[in-house]
């Protein structure tokens, strides 16, 4: 069973993530989740973890609130994505359970230090700026943790905030390029392996027949979240980024990638925020991640499925 930490700023996406998380406490014990500033502003991510806790019964989580803005560079924000709240197409309560009073930063430092080395794996489904501070807090942590699965960074696929970057990476250019200098593992899911995972109508179909009251949210909050590429790029769905870091703890040979170096662009106007994969090993760098660019994306949607059926 791995002990994991899920470092998010939902996001229907990221709620999608977290339900499947929630699903499956037979391979995966959720410790903590850390909200960061990203979709939406920190305020919104707290409150919208905390909505999907409760929804999926687990108002005992433990929540904690991490860093409001990027390192170095000013917020930037998906609301022409994700609507207002980051959450948007659900009306659900407002949260009644409350944030833990810890900071994520010393949250994460303090779990990772404490758990044996190589017990805890970190889920990032944001921007990474809670796990550049805690680096910055505790180098240390680079070599305890078992490893960082990310959702982020682009390559033969490009960028979805400008052509050069993706989201995640773009907002905080500068804690990506820390984290990747780190040492960590990291195993890195790209918009190459997300744009596989549209939600079609009748994948969607399929989670709607659960019936059940997550599940049932989980499809509203998808309608939001597809129409933005439906309407912008004619596709039958959107793409569903950040399960795919849970998939990968639950079946990993549903993806498929390279182990090489990825730098993390933080200078140029022009492509800020990209990330700069060495797939065919020419610039003779040392490989720091297992960047993955395939996935059985009916895989995929069955396991989802099936997860979400059981919360
Ligand atoms: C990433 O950006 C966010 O909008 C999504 O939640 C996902 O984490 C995709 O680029
Ligand atoms: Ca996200």
């Amino acid at each position: 069973r791995r002990k994991i930490i899920i470092d998010t700023d939902p996001g229907q996406d990221d709620a999608a993530a977290i339900m499947m998380a929630f699903a499956s406490p037979d391979e995966i014990e959720v410790l903590g989740l850390t909200a960061v500033a990203g979709n939406v502003p920190l305020s919104f991510t707290s409150r919208n973890v905390r909505i999907v806790c409760e929804l999926c019964g687990r108002s005992d989580a433990a929540v904690y609130e991490g860093a409001e803005r990027p390192l170095v560079r000013k917020p930037v924000t998906a609301e022409h994505v994700h609507g207002r709240t980051g959450l948007d197409g659900a009306e659900l309560p407002e949260p009644v359970m409350a944030v833990r009073p810890q900071s994520a930063v010393d949250f994460i430092v303090e779990t990772i230090m404490r758990e044996p080395a190589g017990a805890i794996t970190l889920c990032t489904l944001g921007p990474l700026t809670n796990v550049a501070l805690a680096l910055r807090k505790e180098p240390a942590i680079a070599g305890r943790v078992r490893e960082l699965v990310m959702m982020g960074g682009g390559f033969f696929e490009g960028g979805n905030i400008t052509p050069a970057a993706e989201f995640n990476v773009y907002v905080d250019p500068d804690a990506a390029a820390a984290v990747f200098a780190s040492g960590m593992p990291i195993v890195m899911m790209p918009l190459d392996v997300t744009h596989q995972l549209l939600t079609r109508k009748d994948r969607v179909a399929k989670l709607a027949a659960l019936g059940t009251r997550p599940a049932l949210v989980l499809v509203d909050w998808l309608a939001f979240f597809e129409r933005f590429d439906e309407e912008k790029y004619g596709s039958d769905g959107g793409p569903l980024h950040d399960p795919t870091v849970i998939a990968y703890l639950l079946r990993p040979e549903l993806f498929s990638g390279r182990h090489c170096n990825v730098e993390i662009e933080t200078q140029s106007e022009l492509t800020v925020g990209m990330t700069v994969v060495d797939w065919w090993r020419v610039s003779g760098r040392q490989p720091n991640a297992m960047v993955m660019r395939n996935v059985d994306s009916d895989g995929f949607f069955d396991l989802l499925t099936e997860r979400v059926g059981r919360l």
